[in-house]
């Protein structure tokens, strides 16, 4: 019978990543502004997955299916674009990667004591027992609220923390994790935000000055989906009116923000990864951070969306390349954070970029979180690329290992970009 269930077990693992076949993805370092604009115009054409982002010199990984690849090469040396291939096959690259996280989740897992563990990533349960254990524990300084719940009918959970329940009219710092399933390394340097601002307080300016929004988990469907199902899995996983929504769920919540909606690096396939979705806030979930963004319009001074990969700090305007009034202090904020990131950072690990999205990433993207809390009149917004892969493995994966280390450093970024914003506003 164990044995019968432990082949069930690894055809179905087998199966899982059935969609990847032939897939191959590739290393691409451009080393001209012009390759990396060169790059970034092909992303819809030829179906490009970033899973790290390229940067000018630096080199990005990108995902592309069988029917692309001919094209791709031909375009790299066309165009003289440096390039290699990083896994030759994606499907049984993917299926070894399921069995190591297979291995590691029967280590148990469980909030031991309470605490949230950093060694290892966690399901959806571990990181919203810890959310409901710490306002349970700290009801003066801490407010949980699931005001909405996800498409699947998961809650919609985040704390605000303040030392007087917002009643000062202090300003207030937003940061959002998980809005794209598959990074995994999002969600823990937001609950690492709350273990510092509550459980482990050694910056207590940082209360002094601010309330605080933290909300885990943008994406909770999408990111139980990466868990059980698929691990590569990005977007929401609703269904619209859209004839092949049923075939192909999920919307991208980064590409469904209300600002310049399905204009640039979006597509309007549901079979995509950029999808932008039916309408402007189609998905509920990107609704519930417009929520927050709304209600503390007045005196949000920074939002922060965490993202991986990349080791950037991005801002506004990532739809055309251009800059905001408040580019100089949206950089000099940035350069702040990036500077307490790389101070606090190993000697494996890439030092930080900071600038405009589109300038930094070669590619444009309309409708996403940062710029478009911009938009409203936030002055601060950042992306977070955090930190991952290429640490000796050809993985996709931030190794486990580091995932307490980038959650460190992270909050240093974070420390860092408060007290900057605090001398300037
Ligand atoms: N990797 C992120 C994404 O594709 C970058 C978003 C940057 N922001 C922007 N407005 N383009 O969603
Ligand atoms: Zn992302």
């Amino acid at each position: 019978m164990r044995l019968l269930a432990l082949v069930m077990l690894v055809a179905a693992v087998n199966a899982k990543h059935e969609i990847y076949k032939g897939w191959k993805s590739y290393i691409v370092k451009p080393e001209s502004y012009e390759q990396l604009e060169k790059l970034g115009s092909k992303l819809l054409e030829f179906e490009l997955d970033f899973v790290k982002n390229a940067a000018l010199d630096r080199e990005g990984i990108v995902l592309v299916k069988p029917e692309y690849q001919a094209g791709f090469l031909k375009f790299l040396s066309e165009e003289n674009i440096s390039h290699t291939v990083h896994v030759e096959d994606l499907k049984a690259q993917f299926d070894l990667e399921d069995q190591e996280i297979l291995k590691q989740e029967q280590r148990t897992r469980s909030i031991n004591g309470g605490r949230m563990p950093y060694d290892n990533y966690q399901p959806l349960n571990v990181i919203y027992e810890y959310i409901d254990r710490i306002a349970e524990q700290y009801p003066e300084t801490v407010t949980l609220v699931e005001n909405l719940r996800s498409f699947e009918g998961r809650p919609l959970k985040y704390l605000k923390i303040s030392r007087d329940n917002f009643q000062s009219n202090k300003p207030v710092i937003f940061i959002d994790g998980g809005m794209h399933a598959r990074e995994w390394i999002s969600p823990p340097t937001v609950t690492y935000a709350i273990h510092k601002l509550v459980e482990n307080l050694t910056e207590p300016d940082l209360l002094e000055r601010y309330d605080w929004i933290l909300f885990p988990v943008a994406n909770p469907d999408g990111y139980s989906f990466t868990h059980t199902s698929t691990r590569m899995w990005r977007k929401t996983r609703s269904t619209d009116q859209h004839a092949l929504s049923r075939q192909c769920p999920g919307v991208d919540g980064n590409r469904n923000f209300d600002f310049a909606w399905n204009t640039v690096g979006t597509s309007n396939n549901p079979c995509t990864d950029t999808y932008a979705g039916s309408r402007p806030f189609s998905e509920v979930e990107v609704r519930a951070v417009n929520a927050v963004i709304e209600e503390y319009l007045d005196r949000m001074l920074i939002y922060i969306t965490m993202h991986s990969y990349g080791s950037l700090i991005l801002y506004p305007w990532g739809h055309d390349g251009s800059l905001s009034q408040n580019a100089l202090t949206l950089h000099r904020v940035g350069i702040a954070m990036g500077e307490a990131i790389d101070n606090l950072s190993l000697p494996s690990f890439r030092r930080y970029r900071v600038g405009n999205s589109l300038l930094t990433i070669g590619y444009g993207a309309s409708g996403a979180a940062e710029d478009y809390a911009h938009s409203r009149g936030v002055p601060l917004t950042y992306t977070y690329e955090l930190p991952g892969t290429g640490f000796g493995t050809q993985g996709f994966h931030l190794n486990p290992r580091y995932i307490h280390q980038v959650c460190i450093e992270t909050w240093g970024g974070v420390v860092a970009g408060a007290r900057s914003a605090a001398s300037i506003y």
